[in-house]
């Protein structure tokens, strides 16, 4: 997060489809987006940088749009992290109480959480993330805060997310070729229930599926915490690539017919229906059946809401936790995938778009900005103190500095 005098704050969603960039200035608790960037993301396989120069290009193309709209340098960001390699996992841990009169100060806390942490980990793995999911003071469970609280024995649970150390510190390295430093590094599906839940639906229990370009990215939340985190391996370029095998088309053209004739309810359309498509290498124009274009679609999609109907099940029996499905990402907006959800996961299920930023009326309202806009309120709440950073994420930081990025900038300002 940029610390400068207005407070700006800065957010680099690196997707697999684009790379957006947000600028907002903090007014009180208020976020208040003054520009956006967005750049088609080149170097990355499912969050994953295969070309470091190409993916240095990409951001560097849509932080120069976000700072343009806003007029302002961007010298600090949080940027997302995806990708398969991205892991949820719980454990807990216990600690004696040593506090003054058997009250449990921060210290005891640390040593419980220290004690959840201590897990063997592969060395190739960093923990991005650390979150409270609730503590037990003796026998007394679903405790929030337990400092101050008297007991004998705390026990914390977490949920840790891990990720490939490579594939963080290349995605860091990225930013820093641009001259921006990274001030934390934030899980996608993380940012996206920031910008797309309200408090209410983290308490009464509510599943994030932010249906991306090459992953679908889930997360659990219950009791005001998040309980399971999950990365799909499918997302909706993969549906764009059966378009474009099954129907012979070139990627450009599938992608346009998923948007402009797709639905995941072939039955909805007309048997004899036709729309025009040109074959791929020849160009040559025929006509297919719409609704073999619909069969297409749905069958990717079963396959990925299959996906998350067997992470949703399992959570129901084990803990009854679920009353909603919130499906964002630019994939969300397949249309009839909503009906198609509630159908396969027997839950209700809406459109997530982001809400906690203003003004509404900015184009960024749109659930394909869910992260991007969720890096901010996740800024927001760190400058807040809110939340609290995962205490090793120690991140390498500076490759250009940022006044060599600001003199650059004023260079271009007064020649
Ligand atoms: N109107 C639409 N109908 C169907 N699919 C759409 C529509 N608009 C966007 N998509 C799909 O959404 C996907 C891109 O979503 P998004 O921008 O959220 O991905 P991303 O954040 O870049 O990827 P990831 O999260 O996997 O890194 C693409 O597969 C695109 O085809
Ligand atoms: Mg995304």
């Amino acid at each position: 997060m940029a610390k400068n005098k207005k407070q700006i704050i800065t957010g680099i969603d690196v997707g697999t489809t684009k790379i957006c960039s947000t600028v907002a200035q903090l007014e009180g608790s208020e976020i208040r987006i003054l520009g956006t960037g967005w750049a088609v993301s080149k170097g990355l396989k499912k969050g994953v940088v295969i070309s470091l120069s190409e993916t240095i290009q990409s951001v560097r193309d849509s932080l120069e749009e976000a700072e343009k709209e806003s007029q302002s340098i961007v010298e600090s960001a949080y940027v997302s992290v995806g990708g398969s390699h991205v892991e949820g996992i719980n454990c807990s841990g216990a600690a004696d109480v040593r506090g003054k009169n058997g009250e449990i100060s921060t210290e005891d806390i640390g040593r419980a959480v220290h004690s959840a942490r201590s897990l063997d980990l592969p060395e190739d793995r960093t923990v991005i993330h650390v979150l409270t999911q609730d503590f037990e003071v003796d026998e007394q469970n679903g405790v929030v805060n337990p400092l101050g609280m008297n007991g004998r024995q705390l026990s914390v649970n977490l949920h840790l997310i891990l990720n490939a150390s490579a594939a963080v510190r290349n995605i860091v390295n990225a930013i820093n070729k641009t001259g921006v430093l990274v001030d934390g590094v934030v899980m996608q599906q993380l940012a996206s229930a920031e910008a797309v839940l309200s408090s209410d639906e983290k308490e009464l229990g509510t599943v994030v599926v932010d249906i991306g370009g090459g992953t679908t990215d889930v997360a659990v939340y219950g009791q005001g915490s998040i309980w399971y985190s999950k990365v799909l391996p499918v997302g909706g370029n993969l549906v764009t690539k059966d378009i474009a095998i099954g129907l012979k088309a070139p990627l450009c053209e599938a992608e346009q017919l998923k948007r402009e004739a797709g639905s995941v309810f072939p039955e909805s359309v007309a048997a004899e229906e036709l729309i025009e498509v040109s074959e791929i290498g020849t160009g040559r124009q025929r006509t297919v059946l719409r609704r073999t274009l619909c069969q297409i679609i749905q069958a990717r999609c079963d396959e990925l809401l299959k996906a998350v109907a067997r992470i949703t099940g399992e959570i129901v029996v084990r803990t009854d936790l679920i009353s909603g499905v919130v499906l964002t990402g630019g994939g969300s907006l397949m249309d009839g995938i909503v009906d198609r959800a509630e159908q396969i996961l027997q839950i209700p299920v809406r459109v997530g778009y982001p809400v906690n930023v203003v003004p509404h009326s900015h184009p960024a309202f749109h659930p394909a900005y869910s992260t991007a806009l969720g890096l901010l309120k996740y800024a927001r709440d760190i400058h807040s103190q809110v939340v609290p950073m995962a205490p090793d994420m120690a991140l390498g930081m500076r490759s250009v500095g940022p006044s060599e990025r600001v003199k650059n900038w004023l260079m271009e300002k007064i020649g």
